[in-house]
């Protein structure tokens, strides 16, 4: 049988933890700022260069719209699922109470990948940033103390540890663990900031850029060409070929800034906030969505304008936006100061929201039993849960510290996308299973739009490669079995079962 979570009892809890009594006061456009200000980060001025280097060239725009759409679609069904449970919670929550423990915790444990590996991801960026501003100052971090071992410089420098990525985690786990009550007018001046770079970087750069370089805007892969004229199986072409640039490669791109648009989930997750749920979610997570997604696409047709896609992947390879600017836009060094600073407190920020979703959604599993009572142990006198925030700290310290940007970056957009595929699948589900219950949003098009969306998803994943999956497929095997070791034995829900029962 299945083991679900009443909703009863949910809006209970919410109410002893003072979440029921949340105030409707979020406007449509409190939402699109809030889904704007957990968008814009590392993905965007980080690993664009990175998959135009490595996959799509130019193309990069068309992967943005391609990321855009699987996000679309599976917002669409995230605002549903948020909708049917009006407390304030993550996918966790949602699923426990529709569709049973073990599909929460499948979504719970994978959403480890999703903050912590995150956050870890926007720390190592937050370290080239952070190197770049410092050579103005005529003094750099050497090469073995800012990169993890598994990399290597050009000049043949094997990295040690990324000390600075370690910092900025060891410090925004503090001011977490003090309280931080992220103010709307904190949140609203990074989010200005973060636009106002982006836009002042694509209305300069528009000025600077080489048409040459957009030549061929979609870079052939050989491979595909072979696969047409009959001189290649399809095997072969999967396991050497795909994602190396032409229609493989937008795909494959898609999956890597895919990691740009995490974040916009944020806005679901304010669904008892919203002053009305049914018209401003939608709005909310569908133009925030699209706001970036224009962004984006000018942002990555300006950088792969103004250096070659090609540079990405050597000189241009850290930093890229400042590179590009110092490189080639002449009489810009302070914009290049300029966006450099804004970026690392933007990228503080998203770092912060990371790390404060991971402790909630361990919150609730540890109050339901599923993850040791100590991930719920809060704070005298700060109220906060330190614990989990110190062993969090450990975990995202170690991925900060020893593992390469772009394996913590994939691994968080496989982990998501893998969470998403669930949500879009679960919606569809739902509606036959529990055909009755109240939704205050309802996905439209069913069951197009899941479908859709889940094919999307499962899409970008594909062109994430193998050596993803397989990682999915390690941190799943490792879930699983804690789940079965421990979870269920210690799962509050069962035990009141089993109590009922006796
Ligand atoms: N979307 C967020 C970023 O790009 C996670 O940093």
């Amino acid at each position: 049988m299945l083991f679900k979570k009443s909703i009863d009892a949910l809006i209970l809890e919410s109410n002893e933890t003072g979440e029921g009594t949340l105030k409707r006061t979020l406007s449509a456009g409190n939402l699109i700022a809030l889904g704007i200000g957990a968008i814009i980060g590392a993905g965007l001025f980080v690993r664009t260069a990175a998959a135009a280097a490595e996959h799509s060239g130019p193309a990069v725009t068309l992967s943005f719209i391609l990321a855009a759409l699987g996000c679309a679609l599976a917002g669409l069904c995230y605002a549903e699922f948020a909708s049917m449970i009006p407390i304030a919670g993550s996918a966790y929550t949602y699923s426990y109470a529709t569709m049973g423990e073990v599909v929460a915790w499948i979504i719970g444990w994978d959403l480890v990948l999703e903050y912590a590996v995150g956050a870890a991801t926007v720390a190592i960026a937050w370290s080239e940033y952070l190197n770049k501003l410092i050579e103005n100052f005529g003094v750099s971090i050497p090469y073995e103390y800012c990169h993890s071992p598994f990399q290597t410089s050009m000049e043949g420098v094997q990295g040690i540890i990324n000390l600075p990525a370690l910092f900025i985690v060891i410090l925004l786990t503090f001011v977490l663990i003090r309280g931080t009550q992220e103010s709307a007018t904190i949140n609203g001046v990074i989010v200005i900031m973060k636009v106002a770079i982006v836009l002042v970087f694509i209305a300069i750069g528009w000025g600077f850029m080489n048409p040459d370089n957009h030549i061929p805007y979609i870079p052939e892969n050989i491979g595909e060409v072979k696969l047409q004229k009959g001189e290649q199986s399809y095997y072969d072409f999967f396991v050497n070929d795909f994602g190396n640039f032409g229609l493989s490669g937008i795909i494959a791109g898609a999956g890597v800034v895919f990691f740009a648009f995490i974040g916009f989930d944020a806005v679901s997750t304010a669904a008892q906030e919203a002053k009305n749920p049914k018209k401003d979610m939608p709005i909310g997570i569908l133009v925030s969505l699209a706001i970036c997604t224009v962004l984006y696409v000018l942002f990555g047709h300006v950088l792969t304008g103004v250096a070659n896609y090609t540079e990405f992947n050597m000189a241009g390879k850290e930093a890229s936006v400042a590179y590009a600017i110092e490189t080639y836009m002449h009489g810009y060094h302070w914009l290049s100061v300029l966006v450099t600073v804004a970026i690392l407190a933007g990228f503080s920020s998203v770092i912060l929201v990371m790390l404060l979703g991971q402790s909630r959604v361990f919150f609730s599993m540890s109050k339901d039993g599923l993850v040791p009572k100590v991930f719920s142990a809060v704070h005298p006198k700060y109220k906060t849960p330190y614990k989990s925030n110190l062993i969090f700290l450990v975990f995202v310290g170690l991925f900060a510290a020893f593992v390469p940007g772009d394996v913590v970056g994939d691994m968080t957009s496989i982990g998501t996308l893998f969470a998403f595929t669930l949500v879009c699948i679960g919606v569809l589900v739902l509606r036959h299973t529990d055909p009755l219950r109240e939704r205050p949003f309802k996905t439209p098009f069913m069951p197009f739009v899941p479908i859709l969306g889940a094919a999307v998803c499962i899409l970008m994943m594909v062109g994430l490669g193998a050596h993803n999956w397989e990682r999915l497929l390690i941190w799943m095997i490792l879930g699983m079995v804690i789940y079965y070791a421990y979870s269920k034995k210690h799962s509050v829900v069962r035990r009141k079962h089993r109590e009922g029962k006796s």
